[in-house]
This record gives C-alpha cells, sequence and structure tokens, in this order.
C-alpha cells in the first residue's frame, strides 16, 4: 500500500501518526473570525471561566446566532487544511448547538427530548457547507474533524496524549464528563500508530513466508489492542456514567432520529430539500473497523439491516481515511481466499495463528466492554430507544460482537487441539463463556420488561465485568 496517498493534509495515516491528525489542531480560529471564536467561547453550558454560557439560558444562543457575522465570502478564500478543519469544528458545533438547543431544553424539564429546530440559517448553513465540501464530508458534527480527533488541545504541550492532559477546543457542557468522554477516545488513539505499523508489516510479510516475523507483528497488534483496552477501560472514570446525558442530546444525528428531527433539516440558501445526515458517533472511529478488516471479522458479518448501519456510517469519515480502509481490505483479499488465517493455515504458522486469536479476543473485550458502557451510560439512563449515529440501542452492537466470536471460533477451529501454549489454553477455555453471556443477554433483552440493570450485573455474574 502506497502511504503518501492517505493524507489531506490534517490526517496522515502511517505508523508515526496512525488515525490522530499530523500536528496539534488549531485551538482557536484565526483573528479575521473573531466574532465566530467569541460565540465559540461563549457557547458551552458552562464556560471556560466558570460562567453560565448560551446553551444554559433558553433562546440565548438563537438571539446571538441572529447577530453572527456572514463569513460566507471569507471562508472561500482559506486554503490551509488546519484552517479549513477548525472553521467546519466550528460551525459544526453551532449548527448542532443551534438545531438541538430546543430539544436540550425540553429534556432538563421533562426528561424526553422535544423537537429541534429544523433549519440552519443562512449565515450559518452557507459558510458551513462550503467548508465542507472542501473537506469532503456531510456539513454535520463528526468524529474525525469536529468532536474527538480533530477536537483536543494539550494542556502541557510537551506532554502525552493521556486523556488528563487534553483539553477540548470546543465543547457543549463545558463539565467534566464531557471533556473525560471525547478525549478518552483520542487518548486510545495514541496507540493507533503502533496498529497501523503491525496491521502493514504483517501484510508486507505474509506473502513472504517470514514466519518469524509475521508472528513477531501480529504479537505487536495483539499487544497495541491490549494497551488500547486498558485505556479504553479508563472511561468508567474520565467520565461518569450519570452525567452522559449532560452533553449527550448534542451530538445526536439527523438520520435515524425522526422523533427529533422529523423528516430533516433545511440549510437555508444550499438545499432545497431537508437533509438527513447521522450523528457523531465512536462507531466513526477507525480502530475497530481496520481491526476488523485485518482479522477478517468483516467475513462474519451477517447480511442483515444492523450490518447497513455499520457500512453506513463507514462513509462518516475523512476521504483519505475511507481510502485507507478500502484499500486495505483488498490487500487482505489479495492474500488468499481466506485473508490472513487462511495464509497462516497455508504456512503452518500455528504461533501466527494464537496470536490471531489473541488479537480476536482482544476485539471481543474491546466490544464487549463497550457493550456495557452501552447498558450502563445509555440503557440505565434513558429509554430513549436510537444511539446518537441514529442505531437501534439493544441491537446493534451485539449484532458485532456475535461476528467477533464466529471469527474467533473459525480460528480456533485451525489451531492443532493438542497445542499447549499458554495464550491458546486460556483462550480456548474461556471461549463458551462469552458466547453463554452474550446468549443469556439477548434473552433477557427479548423479554418485554427487561431491567438493563440485570443486563449489566450478568457480565459480573459470568465473570466478564469490564469495570474490575
Ligand atoms: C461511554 C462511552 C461510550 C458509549 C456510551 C458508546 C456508545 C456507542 C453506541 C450507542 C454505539 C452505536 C452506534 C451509534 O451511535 O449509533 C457505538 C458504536 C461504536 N463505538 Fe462507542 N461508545 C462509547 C465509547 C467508545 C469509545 C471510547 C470508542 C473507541 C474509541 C468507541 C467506538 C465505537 C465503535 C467502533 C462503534 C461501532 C460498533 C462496532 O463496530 O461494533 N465507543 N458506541
Amino acid at each position: 500500500m502506497n502511504l503518501s496517498q492517505y493524507t489531506d493534509g490534517f490526517f496522515k495515516v502511517n505508523a508515526t501518526h496512525g488515525f490522530l491528525p499530523c500536528q496539534p489542531p488549531l485551538a482557536k480560529l484565526p483573528k479575521r473570525y473573531n466574532s465566530l471564536q467569541r460565540l465559540l467561547d461563549d457557547l458551552p453550558r458552562i464556560t471556560n471561566d466558570q460562567k453560565e454560557g448560551l446553551l444554559s439560558v433558553e433562546g440565548a444562543l438563537e438571539s446571538r446566532v441572529s447577530q453572527l457575522d456572514d463569513f460566507s465570502e471569507t471562508v472561500k478564500k482559506e486554503t490551509d487544511p488546519f484552517v479549513l478543519q477548525a472553521l467546519f469544528r466550528g460551525y459544526a458545533f453551532i449548527t448542532s448547538a443551534y438545531t438541538l438547543a430546543p430539544a436540550h431544553f425540553e429534556f432538563l424539564k421533562t426528561g424526553n427530548y422535544g423537537k429541534a429546530h429544523r433549519y440552519v440559517p443562512a449565515h450559518l448553513a452557507i459558510p458551513f457547507c462550503w467548508v465542507a465540501r472542501q473537506l469532503e464530508v456531510f456539513p454535520w458534527l463528526d468524529y474525525h474533524y469536529a468532536y474527538s480527533l480533530g477536537n483536543y488541545v494539550k494542556k502541557n504541550p510537551k506532554g502525552g496524549f493521556n486523556w488528563e492532559n487534553l483539553d477540548m477546543a470546543v465543547k457543549f457542557s463545558g463539565m467534566p464528563d464531557e471533556r473525560g468522554f471525547i478525549m478518552l477516545h483520542v487518548d486510545i488513539n495514541q496507540h493507533s500508530p503502533k496498529l497501523v505499523e503491525g496491521v502493514l508489516n504483517t501484510l508486507q510479510e505474509l506473502p513472504q513466508n517470514k514466519v518469524s516475523l509475521i508472528t513477531k507483528n501480529l504479537m505487536l497488534c495483539r499487544l497495541t489492542m491490549e494497551k488500547v483496552n486498558a485505556r479504553r477501560k479508563v472511561m468508567w472514570e474520565a467520565s461518569r456514567w450519570k452525567h452522559y446525558n449532560d452533553f449527550r442530546v448534542f451530538i445526536m444525528g439527523i438520520k435515524g432520529n425522526e422523533e427529533i428531527f422529523d423528516e430533516g433539516v433545511f440549510y437555508q440558501g444550499v438545499f432545497d430539500t431537508p437533509k438527513q445526515y447521522r450523528g457523531q458517533t465512536g462507531a466513526q472511529d477507525n480502530i475497530i473497523p481496520m481491526m476488523d478488516i485485518f482479522t477478517g471479522v468483516i467475513r462474519h458479518y451477517p447480511k442483515n439491516e444492523l450490518t447497513k448501519y455499520l457500512m453506513d456510517l463507514r462513509s462518516y469519515r475523512p476521504t483519505c481515511i475511507q481510502r485507507f480502509l478500502k484499500d486495505l481490505r483488498l490487500e487482505v483479499e489479495g492474500l488468499h481466499d481466506e485473508g490472513v488465517l487462511g495464509m497462516l493455515v497455508k504456512q503452518k504458522n500455528v504461533a501466527g495463528m494464537i496470536e490471531l486469536a489473541g488479537i480476536l479476543q482482544e476485539i471481543y473485550f474491546f466490544r464487549n466492554g463497550h457493550w456495557q458502557f452501552v447498558q450502563k451510560y445509555i440503557m440505565q439512563n434513558t429509554a430513549y430507544s436510537k444511539a446518537t449515529g441514529g442505531t437501534p440501542i439493544i441491537s446493534w452492537i451485539p449484532n458485532q460482537i456475535r461476528s467477533v466470536l464466529n471469527a474467533l471460533q473459525s480460528c480456533l477451529n485451525q489451531i492443532p487441539e493438542e497445542t499447549s501454549d499458554e495464550l491458546y489454553l486460556q483462550i480456548k477455555t474461556k471461549f463458551s463463556d462469552k458466547v453463554r453471556l452474550l446468549d443469556k443477554q439477548l434473552n433477557m433483552l427479548h423479554q418485554p420488561n427487561y431491567k438493563a440493570e440485570e443486563v449489566f450485573d450478568l457480565n459480573k455474574k459470568m465473570n466478564l465485568a469490564d469495570d474490575e
């Protein structure tokens, strides 16, 4: 794979940057956008100087937006990808905050999301859509350029990517749980360079049958996935589950959330018909999609509506990353009918197969731990059945857990039974518990009055709890 093609000047997918921006994002907009920057600074429910911001007073944001300068002509002169990204981020935050403000205030009063404003005024819509077109993304708050990866500011510029050292350039709630929630996504991605390295090296070495190098790079992937999971688990402290609703409404999408947005949003002065886009979600992150492609989990995705969501969400990414994932898939498919596993079997590389099983187990731990986030942060907090990305809460994540378990089973089937390797024996012995846990949880969820707490408690009963 020719890595030089996977860049847009802001992201550069390789073993140095992984999926993080190739330089720190701009913390503030250039001076020529002063009034826009001031609006962003005043936006959060609690501002940086601990005052009540625009999102803490009903109607305040609408009135402030009506006075905002029109930058439609100024943005057209921009070519620097970092400025375009910061503008996209700023306009995306204002657009989501503006449209969803009524739903937020209704939620504070009644606990139900009310209706959103269904239009974006022309002086917001025109510059926002122009910038989105330059970046080739949908004009709606996304994960890469807006809420997560392109939104970090290091407190100590020389410090690392642990979430404690990261602040958000632009915020909705301004409360610590919002920062912990989304900056932990960036934190996890500090391990993406090593994963990209392990994946690409393995793919390069497989056709040449370099057994020990292949196994070494597969091990690099497994050990890095262990680090990814160790950081992911920090979510339980970085963002307290009871506080998820303080900011969740603002990352909702239009598509799949018809209860809030009816048939879509009008971008005045840009489109004649209402538009629907999916919301900001970790499903737009790249680590799991990359590992699914590499390990062959994608071969086990069932052909159903839920898998269609997964594929639809793949298009909510910068085009350079979409290209990377597409080419990666072609590369894996070009190896052998059965992908990486098939090659390892052909080459009788049992140690490599055990490492592959180890990676698959880590993908399982990621998804099952993440499923526990969904049970606690969402199902126990709200009855609203749609996720911010617009997918059905209780069925979508299990769809993918099943696919990982099936992929792991296929891999284990290829390893000679008499193998006495410690990692292999540990994965094999614990496999059936994982299947039983998912079966039991799905059974519970099919009951009309299931209790989210009981579904969550089952993880502990079966020794698969994430928060220990
Ligand atoms: C409290 C923390 C989290 C919650 C409540 C949560 C919630 C969700 C929900 C509801 C979905 C379904 C898609 C949709 O939004 O429509 C989803 C998908 C997803 N999330 Fe998260 N998420 C959390 C943290 C994370 C983190 C830290 C990551 C990784 C950086 C992540 C990565 C993913 C991925 C890859 C998917 C796609 C599902 C799959 O491939 O199986 N999430 N998340």
